[in-house]
């Protein structure tokens, strides 16, 4: 299992030898296959996500894919010999699937989906049950919208690309660097905003014909978020679902005159609520299955590499996600 003992960078990650246990009432042993990293294990390592460790040595990891070993009192619909995928349902203080045996709630398991392999079923659900949350669940994109999707290179920017290809809507990535720009038109957005070359509420305005865009789709952050409200049509919703940017986030003025609704999101939203879960994976499901749905796997490593993982990770040179494949 991967541990780390003191918070900081990838360097603080160890990979040690460790029994998971049995597990508990309403628990499940998994043999993990794969693992999704996601941006977040980052942060909680480094001691800058949403919560802190609660105490060290810390585990990390909230999503996975992999084989049911055993089953704890009252679990049904999940026995062993099970294929299934791990999403993100739990805090990382209670449970960490960087492993290659995890115990986790069973609450957290869905079957694999259907045709997909390991890596891929550790790569699906973060992604695009974020994106389904914020775009279907929350802001109900439609036909003819134009959606600013910030950090667009990542998992779950990706994604929100893909869903607003099926929903009709017209996705506009954001980027920092020109270098990304290529992949992110051949990934399906229809315009390419780089920061660093042109000015992020102009190019948002002309992309959508001068009324504004209806939704922002931003785990950026920070004073970003004013350029954003301001390229936002009136009656538009911006959702902040991460703070790369490390900054404070104004309340813009402009989101006042212009009936704005600012909001805050994590998928655990979702995920933590049966009744959304179960709409938002039947979607992603459906979504695999017929194809508008295909997760983009930048790349792999072995789990004895984590700590060169976790730097690639933090390099900002992927687009999609990173998987770590066990044994
Ligand atoms: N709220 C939730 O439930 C939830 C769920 C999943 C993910 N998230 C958040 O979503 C974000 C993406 O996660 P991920 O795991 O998909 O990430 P990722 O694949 O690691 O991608 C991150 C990308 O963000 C851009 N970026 C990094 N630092 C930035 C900065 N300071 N300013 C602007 N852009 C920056 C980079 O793209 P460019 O270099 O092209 O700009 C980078 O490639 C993270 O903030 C994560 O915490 C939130």
């Amino acid at each position: 299992m991967v541990r780390f003992h003191e918070v900081g960078g990838p360097d603080v990650l160890r990979v040690e030898q460790g029994d998971p246990g049995a597990p508990g009432a309403g628990e499940v042993l998994v043999r993990v296959a794969a693992i999704g990293l996601n941006r977040a294990e980052a942060s909680f390592r480094s001691g800058r996500y949403l919560e802190q460790p609660r105490s060290l040595p810390a585990r990390l990891g909230a999503e996975a894919a992999g084989t049911v070993e055993a089953v704890g009192a009252g679990v049904t619909g999940f026995a062993p010999g099970a294929e299934v995928s791990v999403l993100p349902t739990f805090s990382m203080n209670d449970y960490g699937v960087y492993a290659d045996r995890a115990v986790v709630p069973v609450d957290s398991l869905v079957p694999l989906p259907g045709g997909v392999d390991m890596a891929r079923g550790a790569a699906v659900w973060m992604p695009y049950l974020t994106a389904y949350g914020a775009l279907v669940d929350t802001a109900r994109v439609g036909a003819g919208d134009v959606v600013a999707i910030t950090a667009a290179s990542s998992s779950v920017g990706l994604a929100a690309i893909q869903l607003c290809l099926h929903l009709g809507a017209v996705p506009v990535a954001v980027t920092r660097t020109a270098g990304k720009a290529a992949a992110l038109r051949a990934a399906g957005a229809a315009e390419v905003v780089v920061t660093e070359e042109e000015e992020t509420t102009g190019a948002l305005l002309r992309h959508s014909g001068g009324a504004g865009v209806r939704l922002v789709f931003d785990p950026v952050a920070g004073p970003g978020v004013a350029d954003l409200a301001a390229a936002t049509a009136p009656g538009g919703v911006v959702v902040v679902y991460g703070s790369l940017s490390g900054q404070e986030t104004p309340f813009p003025r402009v989101a006042v005159a212009k009936g704005l609704a600012l909001r805050g999101y994590t998928v655990f939203e979702l995920t933590r609520d049966a009744e959304r879960r179960r709409r938002g994976v039947r979607f992603v499901n459906e979504g695999l299955v017929r194809g508008w749905l295909r997760p983009t796997i930048d790349r792999t490593f072995a789990l004895d590499d984590i700590v060169a993982a976790h730097h690639y990770l933090e390099s900002n040179r992927q687009v999609g996600k990173i998987v770590v494949e066990v044994g």
